[in-house]
């Protein structure tokens, strides 16, 4: 990274990645790692997190489900115990559902609350704590999205639970400053990741779902997951000693841009 800084601007840093068995969560455990820190890679999915790790030099996995209080208490517990303290704390962890108001069933509601919410709140929550009790000046930062401020239609869970990480993350910055702690958010823009080719191969057409993803945005094209891991790298760093309680978009000018009309529909369906 430029502005004098070293390339391992994070040497050292024990880095703790929720969701990072792939897409996003993934990058930024290799990113975090290429800049010197010591990564935990963490996710529900034990094989795929496991692979992740074992490309990472001196990665470790620790399985966690984020919905479940628990799991993430447990995840904060070993990494510490495993390496003395946490550094980062990245709650990238997340599910979609396309989902309409009408449709999206109570079930539904909970499952992603918990996983895209609670499951953020008990991991930073958590982290936190440890940072603050061993007087760590750690970096808590949430993969948010563009849906916390501009949405669509078929999408209405998912954007609340990103609105809400918005919200706990300003809230979580404030009462972490005195400590120290700074707190922020990264908004990925549409992301060639798993997530978003699942999201296309469900719906009737995924190669024209992808090119409306990619035409939405101004850059006229996807982001890549090493474009967000890098801002999220920056975040962690020295570099960004004054921020705190912000968002920050890797989003493609997705947000930028006056997206007339209701939106992307997500299953073709208008109603
Ligand atoms: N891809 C995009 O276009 C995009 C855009 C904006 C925001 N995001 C956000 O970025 C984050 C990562 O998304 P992605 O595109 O990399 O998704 P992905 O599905 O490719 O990867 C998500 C990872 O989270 C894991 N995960 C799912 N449920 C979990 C649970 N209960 N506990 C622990 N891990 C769990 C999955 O196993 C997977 O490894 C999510 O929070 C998502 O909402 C993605």
């Amino acid at each position: 990274m430029g502005c004098g800084m070293s390339s391992r601007f994070l040497e050292g840093r024990v880095a703790v990645v929720t969701g990072a068995a792939h897409g996003i969560g993934a990058a930024c455990a290799r990113v975090y790692a290429e800049a010197g820190a010591v990564v935990v890679v963490s996710d529900v999915d034990a094989a795929g997190g496991a692979a992740t790790a074992a490309a990472i030099p001196g990665a470790r996995f620790l399985r966690c489900d984020v919905s479940k209080a628990a799991d993430c208490a447990a995840l904060i517990g070993q990494a510490v115990a495993a390496h003395g303290r946490i550094d980062i704390l990245h709650a990238n962890a997340g599910i979609e559902l396309c989902r309409s108001i009408w449709d999206t069933t109570d079930e539904e509601w909970d499952r992603i609350l918990a996983i895209n919410l609670s499951g953020s709140f008990w991991c930073a929550r958590d982290a936190m704590k440890a940072m603050r009790a061993a007087g760590t000046k750690g970096v808590v930062t949430l993969t948010a999205s563009p849906h916390a401020f501009v949405t669509s239609r078929e999408i209405a869970a998912y954007a609340a639970t990103k609105a809400g990480q918005v919200g706990l993350m300003r809230a979580m910055a404030l009462e972490g400053a005195p400590f120290g702690i700074r707190v922020n958010a990264v908004l990925p823009g549409a992301t060639d990741t798993p997530m978003l080719q699942r999201e296309a191969e469900s719906s009737g057409d995924p190669a024209a779902l992808l090119a409306t993803f990619a035409a939405a945005q101004p850059m006229g094209r996807l982001v890549r997951p090493e474009e967000v891991a890098r801002v999220a790298a920056f975040l962690a760093s020295d570099a960004a000693s004054g921020v705190t309680g912000t968002c920050v978009a890797a989003d493609g000018g997705l947000m930028a841009a006056i997206n007339a009309g209701a939106g992307i529909s997500y299953t073709g369906e208008t109603r």
